[in-house]
């Protein structure tokens, strides 16, 4: 890495993959009005496209000067990494190769590796010395997987991919069947992959005055509703809207990276409801969220995969909660999602891709 951290009074560099496509679009205005590094710091936008789509990224970009946000210090549009990732202290890496009809998983794993690896290099070369990554684009866990591991310089756990939505509507579809405010929601945690196989947790969860073990008593909802209402949330947008989710997307972008950059207690200073929970030195209280990180072998989870675990944030690093009991119901279902990312590790890696 070339760059020393960047200091708080110089605009932090924020990067964005795929700027012009609809979460880049929902993100980007969020981000240059403050909603993820505050009110105060000053950004410095790295908008990153594929030639074909620089254009409709200078488009966002002229957009972006014509909202005039105070704290926007400059704005430009790039087709090559080496370029936007110069300097880079927030890496929102969201542009990705969908998967098409007929495509398989190592085809798809391939075509990613294509973006993921020369990212990764660039982040390498180029990147402040405090970089927080967060992958985006699917299949997130292993593209995260793949560009750290062409990140020989950066902290592997400086590497994350993006299960904050997953947390988000784990959270909003418990507060509607306990019938209380979102805010009295807690203790959720996503395990494993972003994907239909992850393991949205209530064991350990508040929802008003209800414990886990007894949201999670009727384990027929619990099975047959909750876990697949959560797991299967992407496809039921994209029926409903035509288009996969993008505003809630983005949102749990910028809530992850807030997060980990400014910690809890910054979030629930800007909150309408929040300084009445922050009753601890980590504003966390009995808390967490959930992210996706290189697994430092916690859970039974194996050594360096890129997997979704319950974990706060504390003085800008991501610390797994420790210690919670897992019973047969989660094990199973943990196991799944981690057999699925063992998978698709031993995939890339066949390909040598990682
Ligand atoms: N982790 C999550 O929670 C989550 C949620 C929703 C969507 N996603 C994923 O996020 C990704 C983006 O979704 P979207 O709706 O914005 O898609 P989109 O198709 O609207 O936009 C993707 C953009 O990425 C660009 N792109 C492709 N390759 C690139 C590269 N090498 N460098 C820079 N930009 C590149 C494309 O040109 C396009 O503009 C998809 O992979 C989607 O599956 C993840």
């Amino acid at each position: 890495m070339s760059r020393e951290p960047s200091e708080d009074t110089a605009p932090a560099v924020v990067t964005v993959t795929g700027a012009a496509g609809n979460i880049g679009y929902a993100a980007l205005f969020r981000i240059a009005s403050g909603a993820m590094l505050g009110p105060r710091r000053r950004i410095a936008l790295r908008l990153l496209e594929i030639p074909a789509a620089v254009r409709a990224a200078e488009g966002v970009a002229m957009e972006l000067a014509d909202s005039a946000f105070e704290l926007l210090d400059s704005v430009e549009v790039h087709d090559d990494p080496a370029k936007a990732f110069d300097g880079a202290s927030f890496a929102l890496l969201i542009g990705a190769k969908p998967r098409t009809q007929g495509m398989e998983r190592a085809d798809l794993l391939q075509a990613n590796s294509g973006i993921f690896g020369p990212q990764g290099r660039a982040l390498n070369e180029g990147a402040a010395e405090d970089v927080r990554v967060v992958v985006v684009g699917n299949p997130a866990n292993t593209n995260a997987l793949i560009a750290l591991s062409h990140a020989p310089d950066i902290p592997p756990e400086r590497f994350t991919a993006l299960t904050r939505l997953d947390h988000n509507r784990a959270l909003a579809q418990l507060a509607a069947k306990a019938a209380v405010p979102l805010a009295e929601v807690s203790r959720v945690s996503i395990w494993g992959n972003h994907s239909s196989t992850q393991y949205p947790d209530i064991f350990h969860a508040r929802a008003g005055w209800l414990t886990g073990e007894q949201l999670a008593a009727d384990r027929a909802w619990l099975a047959e509703e909750f876990v697949p209402a959560v797991a299967k949330r992407g496809a039921a947008i994209i029926d409903a809207r035509g288009v996969s989710s993008a505003g809630s997307a983005a949102s749990a972008a910028i809530d992850h990276l807030r997060d980990w950059a400014l910690g809890r207690d910054f979030a629930l200073s800007q909150s309408p409801t929040g300084s009445a929970l922050s009753q601890s030195p980590t504003g966390w209280g009995d808390d967490w969220t959930s992210v996706a990180l290189p697994s430092p072998g916690a859970y039974g989870v194996p050594e360096g995969l890129v997997s979704s675990f319950p974990a706060r944030s504390v003085a800008g690093e991501w610390l797994i909660v420790e210690g919670l009991s897992i019973n047969e119901f989660s094990r199973a279902r943990i196991d799944a999602s981690v057999a699925e990312l063992v998978a698709e590790r031993d995939a890339v890696r066949a390909l040598g891709l990682v």
